[in-house]
């Protein structure tokens, strides 16, 4: 008897990225805990055992890195996020920082930003009718309004997706067009850490919230700018590919739509289901710190898990007709954010700037079709689009 299901499925691979819900279907069928061999690693990909890895962090930390590069053995292209990338009680101490951050008192205060760009962008993408979506609407939106929330200066914005490009490229195997990448912008991260310095950071914007948390004593002087670039690295792309999945999803499904637009008031629970169905973030690393057991099956200490979220989503023993996208879906147990001590601790910012431009899309636009073919990008950590054609057809007015 072997001692391990094992499969050559490639994650990274461009065939893997195209299509991430066949494989993970035949992920499904080969066993609950799967050795990858190519990389070397272990995946998850059924709810329930996400759920397991991502909740016992005294086996599954998170200091062994969040992609697959194991930070126990090999060195970090950056200092380690000191959030995403701690495990208690280290992560406790910066976790309750951004909490406080983020709160629902924060969120309430800069709702009313959100819905004004979104509904003025909403209504130029209209004014056009034909439209390249991720460049003229779901990447200028989220690269407005999240920068502004955190009192980032207007210029060179852009830089932020550079940034996030390379972030979310550490997450894979090092491969040529990322060192290309690295080498091209390699000013970019100087920029960045000048960005997070106080004085950088306009007053009352939630930069200067975490340096607040200093002045307090909660953290040092340092640590607050390492938390103002944890927010620039997982802020940014995280929603402009999922605003982006989410309207295609919407558009390729006009029945979900027309709901939408007969009652905006469902933005919410519809940015809700595209998590689930069709997400930026689709899987998520753990390294073992001891040997342990998942689901019948040993694994070593100082091992990488994978943790497929995007097939946790569309596993049918916990969600009913999983391949159905249906926005007025209940969802229980969203396991799109993560779960656990690390889940997304910027998840009510993100639907609450989801809201706000679905909720304007849905009040302004009659109708929206794709009209050719949509690309992906291929960086390993986020799933999103690249180009994404579409006709927008206004209300009348
Ligand atoms: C739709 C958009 C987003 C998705 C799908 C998403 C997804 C995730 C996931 C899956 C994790 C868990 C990582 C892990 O357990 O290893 C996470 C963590 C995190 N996210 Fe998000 N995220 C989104 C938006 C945001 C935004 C807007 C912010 C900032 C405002 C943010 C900040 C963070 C931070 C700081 C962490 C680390 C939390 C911790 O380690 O305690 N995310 N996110």
């Amino acid at each position: 008897m072997p001692d391990r299901v094992t499969s050559q499925l490639d994650p990274f691979s461009p065939e893997f990225r195209a299509d991430p819900y066949a494989a993970y279907e035949e992920l499904r069928g080969l066993g609950k805990v799967v050795y990858l061999e190519k990389h070397d690693i272990w995946c998850v990909h059924h709810y329930d055992t996400c759920q397991q890895v991502l909740t016992d962090y005294e086996t599954f930390s998170n200091a062994g890195g969040g992609g697959i590069k194991n930070y126990f053995k090999e060195k970090p292209w950056r200092k380690p996020s000191i959030i995403l990338e701690v495990d208690p009680p280290e992560h406790t101490r910066t976790r309750t920082v951004l909490s406080r951050a983020l709160s629902p008192r924060v969120l309430r205060q800069i709702r009313d930003r959100f819905e004004v760009d979104a509904a003025r962008m909403v209504a130029e993408a209209g004014a056009k009718g034909e439209i390249e979506g991720v460049s003229e609407l779901t990447r200028p939106y989220p690269l407005k309004v999240f920068p502004d929330s955190v009192g980032l200066a207007d210029a060179d914005r852009d830089n932020l997706l550079i940034y996030g490009t390379m972030v979310f490229g550490a997450f894979g195997p090092t491969v040529p067009w990322y060192e290309e990448y690295m080498e091209t912008h390699k000013d970019v991260p100087e920029w960045i850490i000048a960005r997070c310095q106080r004085d950088a950071l306009a007053e009352g914007g939630i930069g200067q919230m975490i340096y607040a948390a200093a002045d307090e004593g909660k953290i040092t002087e340092e640590e607050a700018m390492m938390l103002v670039r944890t927010f620039l690295s997982a802020g940014v792309d995280t929603t402009v590919d999922s605003i982006g999945l989410c309207l295609r999803a919407l558009a390729e499904h006009p029945d979900q739509y027309a709901k939408l637009r007969e009652d905006p008031s469902l933005a919410r629970n519809a940015f809700e289901e595209a998590t689930r169905y069709d997400s930026s973030s689709q899987s998520i690393f753990r390294t073992t710190l001891t040997e342990c057991e998942v689901a019948g099956q040993k694994i070593g200490a100082n091992e990488k898990v994978m943790c497929f979220l995007g097939s946790a989503s569309r596993d049918g023993a916990h969600f009913e007709d999983p391949d159905a996208f249906d926005i007025t879906r209940k969802i229980k147990g969203q396991i799109g954010y993560g779960v656990g001590i690390h889940g997304c601790v910027g998840q009510m910012f993100a639907r609450l700037e989801a809201e706000c431009f679905f909720q304007a899309f849905a009040q302004q636009i009659e109708s929206v079709e794709v009209t050719g073919p949509t690309e992906l990008r291929m960086h390993p950590g986020l799933r999103g689009l690249t180009k994404l054609p579409l006709k927008l057809t206004p209300k009348a007015a």
